[in-house]
Order: structure tokens, then C-alpha cells, then sequence
């Protein structure tokens, strides 16, 4: 499952990343959702979207990391599955010319076409690397801040990508990522849904479990900021796609649909410990 899952999220973003924007996550289906904040929106309130690419935002969010990521001058960012760059590019605002942003993605297709975007801007300390969450092309302990935006629900092994997070930071640095989870568990079908997986339903796991896995990565001050639907309404026509994909009612599929949220997860890496001995 696990290979199948990550060739069909390669190949969906692969196809959004030539043709243009998509609606909530990756989603093949007809429906956008969710009333969650995008970058985008978010980037109004503040920040220059005249120093962000047009084809940066491609719809594909599902929250807003950046806002609470207090990003300084001078630090050194990384956004973990940047699709086209709109966070990369959001996050250089803050950190300035002296700070640097990295993107990294595992889908070619995105990393072009980012990557088109930051030299259309001649951003020269905006850099994108192709790579995965599970295995990051980062050296250790570099980072300040790492972000994220709807994509480690797409990550079969989670565990491992909060493990990837935790060593490229450095000692204090932070964690901030919008995501969707779960407020219950949803039926096996479910589960087995590729089309869902992609639209980022199917890989979705329990807010408990979500949070055990920052935490066993040995991240603290493991915090959920903020949680909202995400699929807003029983009406939505992302319901309709879920009785379809999973084959149950349409009234199951409003119940299974209700238990995802849109959830902003901040936590930081644990400071240095004075190691220096008081005892000789
Ligand atoms: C829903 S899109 C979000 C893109 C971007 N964060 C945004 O807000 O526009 C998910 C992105 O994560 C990437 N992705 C999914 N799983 C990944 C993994 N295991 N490693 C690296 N990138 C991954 C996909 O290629 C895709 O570009």
C-alpha cells in the first residue's frame, strides 16, 4: 500500500503542478472545502504578495503555518513538502535577504516549477531541493524554524518525517504545521481509498496519535493553536465524493466527513543544555 499511496500522491501533484491550481489539498474531486485560512488569505493581512510568484499558490493548503511561526530576520526556514513555494516565498519575507528558505518536495514536477517561480523573482536565498519528508536532504541541526502546510498527512510514516524535523533543527528551534486530522477513527474503507489518500482523507491520522508522533520524536511544548473542520458542511460535495469513494450512504459519509480537522500543531526542539559541570 504504502508504494502504491506514494506513486499515486506523486503523480496527482506531478499533474497539478503542470496544469495549475487545485482545490484543498491535491483533491481530484469537484469540490473545494474547508473554511481554514490559507497562506494566501493570511498573507493579505501582512505580508508583500507583490514578492510572491503568481503560480506560487496553487490552492493546495489547508492552513497557515507561517503566521504563527514569528519567522526573524536572518533565520534559516524549512518548509517540508513546498509544493510550488507559496510558504517558501511568504517565509523570505521574514527572514529577509540574510536569512535563508529551503523547500523540500518529492514530487519533480513541483520542485520545476517552484524553483521557475523563485528565479522569475530572483530570489537567490529561496532554494528548493527534491527530496522526501522520511529521508531529508538537510544536514543536521541547521534549521531554525521548520513549517509545513497539509502535507504530513500524505506521509505513510509520520513518525519518521517529526524524526526528520527533529534533527535538522537546532537546539530551541520550532515546529509549526497545519495538517489535517482525525477526531475519530473513520471505517477501514476509508483507509483503502487511494483517491482519498491523495485528497488528503484517506492518510489523515488521530489527533492523539498525530500528537504522540511530534512528541515521541522528542519534541515539547507540543500544542494544537487552532482547529476547525474541514469539510464545513453536510452539504458539501466532498460528501457526496466520500459515499462514492468508500461505497456507504450519504448520511455515513456525513458523519465520516464531520471527523476531520484542520489543525495548526506548534512545538519546539528542546534547548541546549548547559553542560558546562558545577561540581569541579
Ligand atoms: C497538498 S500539497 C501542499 C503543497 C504546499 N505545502 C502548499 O501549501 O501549497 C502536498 C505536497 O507535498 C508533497 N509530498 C507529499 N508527500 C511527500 C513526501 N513523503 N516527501 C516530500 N514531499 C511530499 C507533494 O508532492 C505535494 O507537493
Amino acid at each position: 500500500m504504502t508504494d502504491d499511496v506514494k506513486k499515486a500522491v506523486r503523480d496527482q501533484y506531478g499533474k497539478i503542478a503542470v496544469e495549475g491550481g487545485s482545490c484543498c489539498c491535491g483533491s481530484a474531486m469537484s469540490s473545494c472545502c474547508g473554511p481554514a485560512e490559507t497562506s494566501a488569505e493570511s498573507a493579505a493581512d501582512g505580508a508583500r504578495l507583490d514578492t510572491v510568484p503568481a503560480g506560487a499558490d496553487l490552492g493546495l493548503g489547508c492552513g497557515s503555518p507561517i503566521t504563527l511561526a514569528a519567522i526573524q530576520p536572518g533565520e534559516t526556514v524549512l518548509d517540508l513538502g513546498s509544493g510550488a513555494g507559496i510558504d517558501c516565498f511568504l517565509a523570505a519575507q521574514h527572514t529577509g535577504p540574510m536569512g535563508h528558505v529551503i523547500g523540500v518536495d518529492m514530487t519533480p514536477e513541483m520542485i520545476t516549477r517552484a524553483r521557475g517561480n523563485a528565479a522569475s523573482f530572483r530570489l537567490g536565498n529561496v532554494e528548493f531541493r527534491l527530496g522526501e519528508l522520511e529521508n531529508l536532504p538537510v544536514e543536521g541541526a541547521t534549521v531554525d524554524v521548520v513549517i509545513s502546510n497539509c502535507v504530513i498527512n500524505l506521509v505513510p510514516d509520520k513518525r519518521r518525517a517529526f524524526a526528520e524535523a527533529y534533527r535538522v533543527l537546532v537546539p530551541g528551534g520550532r515546529l509549526v504545521v497545519s495538517d489535517i486530522v482525525l477526531a475519530s477513527e473513520v471505517p477501514p474503507g476509508l483507509r483503502e481509498w487511494v483517491a482519498g489518500y491523495v485528497a488528503c482523507l484517506s492518510g489523515a491520522a488521530l489527533e492523539s496519535e498525530y500528537l504522540a508522533a511530534v512528541e515521541e520524536a522528542g519534541f515539547e511544548g507540543v500544542k494544537v493553536r487552532e482547529r476547525a473542520p474541514f469539510i464545513s458542511s453536510p452539504s458539501d460535495p466532498f460528501v457526496e465524493e466520500i459515499a462514492r469513494g468508500c461505497g456507504v450512504t450519504e448520511q455515513e459519509a456525513g458523519d465520516i466527513a464531520a471527523r476531520f480537522m484542520s489543525v495548526r500543531v506548534s512545538a519546539r526542539k528542546p534547548a541546549a543544555r548547559d553542560t558546562r559541570g558545577g561540581d569541579d
